[in-house]
């Protein structure tokens, strides 16, 4: 039997939890005679070891077969250099699919290295949309989709993004949520971060707080607007913090910090998932981290004035607060009052998508 290779492309901390369980059910198929095999392209937009090493270590990642190590740079000299290093290894070797996932500048720079070269694109987490071109992100989830030509999707909100831009229904794969693939097989591993009880950390008596969107933190005087509604909203409990590189930048010409916000490090994937599963909400600017609050059924407020992910809203536990610091007392005053929805799980969020993406690949590629 002839096999078929897929490139599968990571290049930020948000991609690394949605590729591990693609990786396993690929895996799991060669070792039953399934015809896939994969390279693993990391791009090296995420280096630092709290923000790439840790995550391939504590999911079983492989170690990847290439790195581009494309580092920091502006939006245009990411993807330009992941471009042009990535077109140079598909030229030495065309893999019969690109994989990519997620929504980050790697994600869009390799769909377009890979369609130039003719080869087909996969994208997992495809047609969501948050309507928000301020937001790279967006940028990126248009450029990818315009391009690709298998449409894995999270949520009946993506297939009629998809189905709205003129996408087949035959290119369209409802499939549900790689990361929760991953949320769900790692649920009792979840491992107690030192500093849990260094801080006095009680089960549902702290918040985690995440932040790291250029609107909310490139501004210093923005940023100290939503952390002083913030810390005056939680009534002292404890906020942990864990701090994003981006966020530290703009962190450092901050005087003295209010005492109940505790500073960490970016947090392993066992760690932060731990703080999350035990808080009594969080509060965040990130789109994944609302999907695992969901799953988890912790309630979540984020801070943007949209989301790309509306069913954990209308399904989940989240609320879309707005950039408005004033929206955040009445908020924070719902949760105290015990007046926050429960919530419930969204389609397919089930843990087997991966096995789903797998099967759908076996049988488009054969
Ligand atoms: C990227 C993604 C975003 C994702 C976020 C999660 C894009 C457009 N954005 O944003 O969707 O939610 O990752 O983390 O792809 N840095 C380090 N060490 C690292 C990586 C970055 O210090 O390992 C620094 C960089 O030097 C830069 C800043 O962090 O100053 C931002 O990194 P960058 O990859 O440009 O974007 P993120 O804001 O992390």
């Amino acid at each position: 039997m002839s096999t078929i290779l897929v490139d599968i492309i990571a290049g930020a901390r948000p991609n690394f939890m949605k590729i591990a369980p693609i990786i396993r059910a690929i895996q799991a198929r060669e070792a039953q005679g399934g015809p896939l095999r994969y390279r693993l392209v990391h791009t090296g937009q995420h280096y630092d070891e709290k923000m790439s090493g840790d995550f391939f270590r504590q999911l079983g990642i492989p170690a990847p077969d290439v790195n581009l190590e494309v580092g920091s740079g502006t939006q245009a000299e990411q993807t330009g250099t992941i471009m042009t290093r990535y077109e140079k290894l598909l030229l030495e070797r065309k893999p019969a699919l690109c994989l990519v996932v997620g929504d980050v500048t790697s994600t869009m720079a390799c769909s377009i290295a890979a369609q130039k070269l003719c080869v087909k694109v996969a994208h997992v987490e495809a047609g969501i949309r948050s309507g928000d071109w301020t937001m790279p992100e967006e940028i990126n989830r248009m450029v990818t989709d315009a391009i690709t030509n298998y449409f894995f999707t999270t949520s009946a909100h993506a297939n009629r993004n998809l189905r709205g831009a003129g996408v087949g229904d035959e290119r369209i794969f409802f499939v549900g949520n790689t990361m929760i693939d991953t949320l769900l097989s790692n649920m009792d591993r979840l491992t107690k971060p030192a500093f849990f009880d260094e801080l006095g950390l009680r089960p549902k008596s702290y918040f985690v707080m995440t932040m790291h969107r250029p609107a909310n933190v490139d501004s210093g005087s923005t940023f100290t607007k939503l952390l002083d509604a913030i810390i005056a909203g939680t009534r002292g409990e404890p906020v942990v913090f864990p701090v994003h590189p981006r966020t530290a930048k703009t962190m450092r010409e901050f005087g003295a910090l209010p005492a109940s916000l505790k500073l960490v490090d970016p947090q392993p994937y066992l760690e932060f998932n731990y703080l999350v599963r035990h808080a009594k909400a969080v509060i965040t600017d990130s789109g994944g981290i609302t999907e695992e609050t969901t799953v988890m059924g912790v309630p979540c407020m984020t801070l943007r004035d949209n989301t790309e992910r509306p069913e954990t809203v209308e399904i989940g536990t989240n609320d879309l607060i707005g950039t408005n610091p004033a929206a955040l007392k009445p908020a924070l005053d719902r949760l105290f009052e015990g007046k926050w929805k429960k919530g419930a799980i969204p389609e397919l969020w089930d843990g087997r998508t991966s096995e789903r993406i797998v099967a759908h690949l076996e049988k488009l590629l054969a």
